[in-house]
């Protein structure tokens, strides 16, 4: 989802956060690159959360035009391997507030890198399987984030994640337009070990 301003309050968010210094935020290189749907400081943090996983294989729900993919692996060269996955376009997305994001050109950032595959579903994530992906070590879901996308792009995760990977989740805020938050908080309170990246929308969990 696009930025908005006074993205963040921390007040009305309930998983605990960690700071962007305690998970290794540092200057990334984005050459060509925009930060479209991310906020100040979050591409590094992704990045960051991605490098703590030492990922071979990272699997990306909703890829988008590739600019994360690209992000990933311009700054992590552990990566041998990376999947996007996304929707075709005229996909009508459950929430109204992401329908204009289905990208015309998907994952065009990443395309020349050879380690870099697209996968492009129907109905995307919905109509896969978790022997569909390949074990990887950090997912990143950005894609559908209506209840029954962010609950089954989390199943898939969770079945695919290696023990020691990573799962990060963005578009977890309080502006009530998508259901990230509920569906995390649900979680955390079920006894998922989830945090969230001081400042951003961005939280995560060790498996
Ligand atoms: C906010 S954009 C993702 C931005 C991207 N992760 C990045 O960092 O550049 C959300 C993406 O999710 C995709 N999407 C929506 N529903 C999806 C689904 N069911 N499966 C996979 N992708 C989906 C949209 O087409 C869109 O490209």
């Amino acid at each position: 989802m696009a930025p908005q301003p006074n993205f963040y309050n921390p007040l009305s968010l309930q998983i605990p956060a960690v700071t962007q210094d305690s998970i290794g935020c540092t200057p990334i290189d984005k050459t060509g690159l925009n930060t479209r749907f991310m906020n100040p400081g979050e591409l590094e943090a992704v990045v960051a959360l991605a490098r703590l996983a030492k990922p071979k294989v990272v699997v990306e729900f909703g890829v988008n035009e590739g600019r994360t993919a690209k992000a990933l692996m311009l700054n992590i060269d552990t990566i041998e391997r990376y999947v996007g996955i996304d929707v075709p376009q005229g996909y009508v997305t459950d929430k109204a507030v992401q329908r204009r994001e289905v990208p015309q050109q998907p994952a065009h950032f990443a395309l020349d890198d050879p380690r870099f595959r697209l996968l492009i579903a129907r109905r995307g994530s919905h109509d896969l399987a978790a022997d569909d992906l390949p074990k990887c070590d950090f997912v990143f879901i950005d894609g559908d984030h209506g209840r029954a996308g962010v609950v089954k792009d989390t199943l898939l995760a969770t079945r695919i994640v290696r023990p020691g990977g990573i799962i990060a989740w963005h578009d977890y805020h309080h502006l009530g337009t998508v259901d990230v938050r509920e569906v995390l908080e649900e979680y955390y309170d079920a006894g998922r070990p989830i945090q969230h990246v001081e400042g951003t929308w961005l939280a995560f969990m060790r498996v």
